[in-house]
Order: C-alpha cells, then sequence, then structure tokens
C-alpha cells in the first residue's frame, strides 16, 4: 500500500479523465507532485480517449515517464466497462514496450471517482498484468493499492492467477 508519486520506478500510471487536465483522486497527486510542467505536455496532446493511454515526462517525480490512461465509468456493468478497463492495462503496457521501460506502478484504476467495484477491476488488472509478464518477465509492475479495501481485493484476486 502507498502513494504511487513516491516511488522511484521507470513509470507510473495515472488514472486520467479524457481531457488529460487534472482532477481529483490519483491526477490530482501526480500533477501536484510532476509540477505545472506535466500539465503544460498534456496540453498539448489534447486529451486520450476511455481505455487508451499517453505518455509524459515524469518533471518533478521520482519516476521519469507518467503513463496516463483513462478507465471507464461504471456504469451497471453492461456497458462494456470491464473490456475498456483491461484495454487501458494493455494499452500502458503498448507504452512500456515502445518505450523500454523496465518498472511501472499502477494505481486502482477506475475504483475511485469512477466508481467501478474494486473486486471486479482488480480481477481484471490481475489478469491483464499477468498476461503481460508472461512474455516480459524481465519488466518488474507493482500495483500501488491506496487503502486496504482495494488492497484485500488484490490480495484475493492474485489467489486466482
Ligand atoms: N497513490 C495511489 N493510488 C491513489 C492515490 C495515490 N496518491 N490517490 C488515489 N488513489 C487510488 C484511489 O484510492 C483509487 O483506488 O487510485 C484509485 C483510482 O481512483 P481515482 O484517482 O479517483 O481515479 P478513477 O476512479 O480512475 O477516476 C478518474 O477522477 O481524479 C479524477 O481526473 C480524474 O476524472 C478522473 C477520475
Amino acid at each position: 500500500m502507498g502513494d504511487i508519486t513516491a516511488l522511484r520506478v521507470d513509470a507510473i500510471v495515472n488514472a486520467a479523465n479524457s481531457s488529460l487536465l487534472g482532477g481529483g483522486g490519483v491526477d490530482g497527486a501526480i500533477h501536484s507532485a510532476a509540477g505545472p510542467l506535466l500539465l503544460e505536455e498534456c496540453r498539448k496532446i489534447g486529451g486520450c480517449p476511455t481505455g487508451e493511454a499517453k505518455i509524459t515526462a515524469g518533471y518533478r517525480l521520482a519516476a521519469r515517464f507518467v503513463i496516463h490512461t483513462v478507465g471507464p465509468v461504471w456504469r451497471g456493468g453492461e456497458h462494456g466497462e470491464d473490456d475498456l478497463l483491461a484495454r487501458c492495462y494493455r494499452s500502458c503496457f503498448e507504452l512500456v514496450r515502445q518505450n523500454e521501460i523496465q518498472s511501472i506502478a499502477f494505481p486502482a484504476i477506475s475504483t475511485g471517482a469512477y466508481g467501478f467495484p474494486a473486486e471486479r477491476a482488480s480481477r481484471i488488472a490481475v489478469r491483464e498484468i499477468a498476461a503481460f509478464l508472461e512474455n516480459a518477465s524481465f519488466v518488474e509492475v507493482t500495483a500501488v493499492c491506496f487503502n486496504k479495501r482495494v488492497y484485500d481485493c488484490y490480495h484475493e484476486a492474485l489467489k486466482s492467477i
């Protein structure tokens, strides 16, 4: 458990919104730790569709890069939310490959303001991370849980792989 902005890894993942112009939760924490140049770079990107990911520098963060991904808003589970969340992880891993990133940390994407049930989201996260690591075992992947509720969900999900 912990604060993703403190991690000394190649890349931390931001649970952003499609504007990429910052927000609350982990998005707010990352922008405030990285400083104003992060927002300046995000402005130039011009947004990110749900399920996709964009990479920027980390600026004042210990991490070299921030990978911004936009998770789905939970709307009951019948609107493709599971697939969109899985796509967030795959989009982030595509950028890991392209940028030869060796260590990456994820927050529990969509489980805060976007309301995705943590039990279900953690199973998707663990499944996607495990699938990626099958062909990239040299990459260190950390799932950062900001509270015990989410930590317990990830702990449970890990038993199923
Ligand atoms: N470090 C690690 N995890 C964190 C941190 C932090 N500093 N702060 C919050 N979290 C956790 C939350 O506890 C939650 O489990 O990140 C997870 C995702 O929660 P949110 O940050 O609310 O993100 P999300 O649910 O994807 O909603 C995204 O919220 O902040 C806005 O701009 C953002 O509109 C977007 C929406």
